[in-house]
């Protein structure tokens, strides 16, 4: 039997829906008489949000759980939480005796019920997939800084063959219409000018709008943008197949939806996406694009790419260094590939030497920089409205986004929150640099 922890920090990794996953985890401690441990004091409680993603997932989660122990030999109550939690399930409890509870993503609700639990010396594990019951059993969202995530779709039913989470995450499911646009009022009257719905297939939310209509993404996005307070609104990630033309058509006639389209294409061969299981072309990928900038033409297109798939030769290689320069990405996040047990691909042939993936990766993220520099070039001397959200190293520096999610720096006595517009002067592959102009709206 140990004390119930007073203090707490929840450690999150990976992706978005990561980093939202814990700030819900931390609301909920919070609204349970636990208070966040402040910066260099040990807490009572860390709740490790793990990645399942990466290479060695599981190992690397393992070694965070082992740094926990303090120098005097004492350590926290330590939750393992996120996807490594719902993957490793009971065997993380046996590997590790320092993991106090295992709670995976649908379950986190439960934390101060498995907590109390934990206290008492039980080891409660609850890796349980049920239909997005954990949104009901949440505090309502409160306090927000000016750039929100919402989650409004989780899981997968796309089983891409290299890919671990239609395991972890499960089945796509989409929360229900009137949970999420409350959520949207709570976050814009808790302080948030944008937000960014997210989902691992975000664009495959399908549910009843307000009067039963049957809808998609884009009549979400259509009701969120007539809240008042909300200046901007992003989504992703995207699947190619679920890019449906009612969505397309929002990007053309909601001012308030971002120009940004964060859709992977993963490789631009058509054998690889073949084996991938991606159900798209690279052919069929262009076209969608052209169809995204027929509406839109200024949009930031983003994408996800894996290099050295089972089987990729030198020319499907070349293909995709080819759907790089045919896209013009603006953005981009790129991997070698790594198997990951249990997955289709794991235990496919040809298997692509360490040299050469490392060799490919470089040649392509060199060709994404190009373009990342040349599309953000192209703002020089124009006047963008940047959403200031975070502070600068250099005294009166502020940093915050471009509509196209580049972040900008800039010398400005505005705060946080407050829309701001800029002359960009210069810029780099990963941000831009400007002078003010005039304030936009104030916060
Ligand atoms: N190996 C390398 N990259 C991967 N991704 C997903 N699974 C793997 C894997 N086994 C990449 C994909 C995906 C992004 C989130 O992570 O590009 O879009
Ligand atoms: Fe993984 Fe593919 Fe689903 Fe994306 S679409 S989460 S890569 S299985």
């Amino acid at each position: 039997m140990t004390a119930l922890p007073k203090t707490f920090r929840v450690k999150s990794f990976g992706c978005q829906m990561n980093v939202y996953d814990g700030e819900r985890m931390a609301e909920l401690l919070g609204a349970s008489d636990m208070t966040p441990a402040s910066d260099g004091e040990d807490a009572d409680l860390v709740v490790l949000n793990t990645c399942h993603i990466r290479e060695r997932a599981a190992e690397r989660a393992y070694s965070e759980v082992g740094r926990l122990r303090r120098d005097d030999g004492s350590r926290p109550m330590v939750a393992l939480a996120g996807c490594v939690a719902q993957a490793e399930g009971a065997e993380a409890s046996k590997r590790s005796k320092m993991i106090d509870l295992v709670v995976g993503p649908q379950a986190y609700h439960r934390l101060p019920q498995m907590i109390a639990e934990a206290a008492t010396g039980l080891r409660p594990i609850d890796t349980d997939m049920p239909a997005i019951a954990k949104f009901g059993g949440l505090p309502r969202r409160r306090r927000s800084g000016p750039s929100a995530f919402l989650t409004v779709q989780e899981g997968c039913d796309k089983f891409c063959t290299y890919c671990v989470v239609p395991y972890t995450r499960g089945a796509e499911i989409s929360r229900p219409w009137d949970d999420i646009v409350d959520e949207a009022q709570a976050l814009i009257d808790g302080g948030a000018r944008e937000i960014t719905l997210l989902g691992q297939n975000v664009n495959a939310w399908r549910g009843e709008d307000g009067k039963g209509r049957a809808g998609g993404l884009h009549s979400l996005i259509r009701a969120i943008a007539l809240i008042d307070g909300l200046e901007r609104i992003r989504y992703t990630t995207s699947h190619p197949a679920d890019l449906t033309d009612a969505l397309i058509a929002a990007h053309g006639d909601v001012p308030k939806l971002m120009p940004y389209l964060h859709l992977p294409v993963q490789s631009g061969s058509d054998a690889v996406l073949k084996a991938m299981n991606r159900s798209h072309s690279a052919d069929s990928y262009l076209r969608l694009i052209e169809r995204v900038r027929a509406v839109r033409p200024d949009i930031a297109i983003s994408g996800d790419f894996i290099v050295g798939f089972p089987g990729e030769s030198e020319k499907d290689f070349c293909d995709t260094l080819a759907i790089v320069d045919a896209v013009g990405y603006a953005s981009a996040y790129s991997f070698k590939y790594s198997p990951r047990p249990g997955t289709p691909a794991a235990s496919m042939e040809g298997a692509i030497e360490a040299q050469v993936m490392d060799e490919r990766l470089q040649r392509l993220q060199e060709r994404l920089r190009a373009h990342s520099l040349a599309f953000n070039r192209a703002t020089i001397g124009k006047d963008l409205t940047i959403l200031l959200d975070r502070r600068g190293r250099l005294p009166g520096q502020m940093i915050g986004k471009s509509p196209w999610l580049q972040s900008v720096f800039v010398e400005t006595k505005a705060s946080i929150g407050e829309l701001v517009d800029v002359r960009i002067t210069h810029a780099l592959p990963n941000s831009m640099g400007g002078v003010l102009r005039r304030s936009a709206v104030a916060a």
